[in-house]
């Protein structure tokens, strides 16, 4: 915890900074990335194939996934896979599973121009159907792309490259489709992401859970949730989201609320802490936030509302 006179943030501005001193601290808040590797061909057909984290998808349509190779910072020169897509513009971007992490990371060591990383990391070349570059057999999902645009970001150590990239051909595994094969399976896709330093995460098991989108209807807003819920000590920011995620229509009315009392439970706590106010309204919280933690969100919302008066 830090000291009460210590300042609560460490502020900093990157121009006052070497750009070693500047990435730790990029790389380690912008985190978790997505990881892919990029398969490439130069002009001699030499295969390529590289990690990168700074790599995202910017759009649906049309369909366009973008990564960065920097100019290296310790001599400013720059990344193979860069050199490539000047002389080919056409990547195949690969998504990494846990599966493959190892062999992610062993494919970024900085072999020669004209090493082949498929070969280097013990990794099988499929043959693209719409580009030159081959993709990664063993990757759960590929998508082939032409590169429509490299930015060049600077001139300097570190600078990026955005290649922009479209996808014309993309390839998922059958099995980590969802039943239906309408999208993918989260939880069978076994996503790892890169933080700072050294660190990876893995998106799988009990790390995965879902929010529900806000969008589908007009949530009551934080602002308008009855204040003795907005101002708990005990609710997270979290909790009040959740909670405040409801439409107004769709709040219990005050009937629903008087006949929640009957609710086993509820009615258990009513009787136990008849006499003890404080006690109550304390446990009655704590069941509140457990139907949230459940998804019983009309459950938590009358409990939560039986808690004022207690
Ligand atoms: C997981 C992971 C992510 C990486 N992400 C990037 C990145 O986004 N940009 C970058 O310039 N280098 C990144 N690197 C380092 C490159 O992969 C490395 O410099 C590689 O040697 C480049 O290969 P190339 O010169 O054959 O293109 C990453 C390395 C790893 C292990």
């Amino acid at each position: 915890m830090p000291t009460p006179d210590a300042p609560l943030f460490h502020s900093l501005t990157p121009s006052d900074l070497t750009p070693a001193q500047w990435h730790p601290f990029l790389v380690g808040a912008v985190a978790p990335r997505p990881v892919a590797f990029a398969s490439t061909i130069d002009a001699e057909g030499r295969v390529n194939l590289s990690p990168y984290s700074f790599f995202n998808a910017f759009s649906s349509n049309p369909p366009i996934l973008v990564f960065s190779p920097a100019n290296r910072v310790r001599d400013n020169t720059q990344k193979h896979t860069l050199q490539n897509v000047r002389e080919v513009p056409e990547v195949v971007i690969n998504i990494c599973d846990f599966a493959l992490v190892e062999q992610l990371s062993l494919a970024s060591t900085e072999y020669a121009k004209g090493v082949n990383e498929f070969t280097k990391a013990g990794l099988t070349e499929l043959a693209s159907e719409l580009v030159r570059p081959p993709r990664v057999a063993e990757a759960p999902a590929a998508f082939e792309c032409v590169v429509e645009q490299i930015i060049e970001l600077g001139q300097n150590n570190g600078a990026g490259n955005l290649i922009i990239c479209r996808v014309v051909r993309a390839h998922f595994r059958q099995d980590i489709l969802l039943p239906d094969a309408n999208g993918i399976d989260p939880f069978k896709l076994d996503a790892v992401a890169r933080l700072g330093g050294d660190w990876y995460c893995r998106a799988s098991g009990s790390s995965l859970f879902e929010v529900a989108k806000p969008n589908r209807h007009i949530g009551i807003g934080i602002d308008q949730l009855p204040e003795h819920i907005r101002t708990s000590d005990v609710l997270t920011g979290n909790e009040l989201g959740r909670l405040a995620n409801i439409e107004h229509e769709a709040l219990p009315t005050s009937e629903q609320v008087t006949e929640f009392r009957a609710e086993p439970m509820v009615a258990y706590l009513l009787n136990k802490h008849e006499t003890e106010p404080e006690a109550l309204q304390q446990q009655l919280t704590h069941l509140g936030r457990q139907f949230l933690a459940e998804g019983r969100l009309l459950e938590a919302w009358k409990t939560l509302l039986l808690s004022r008066g207690a």
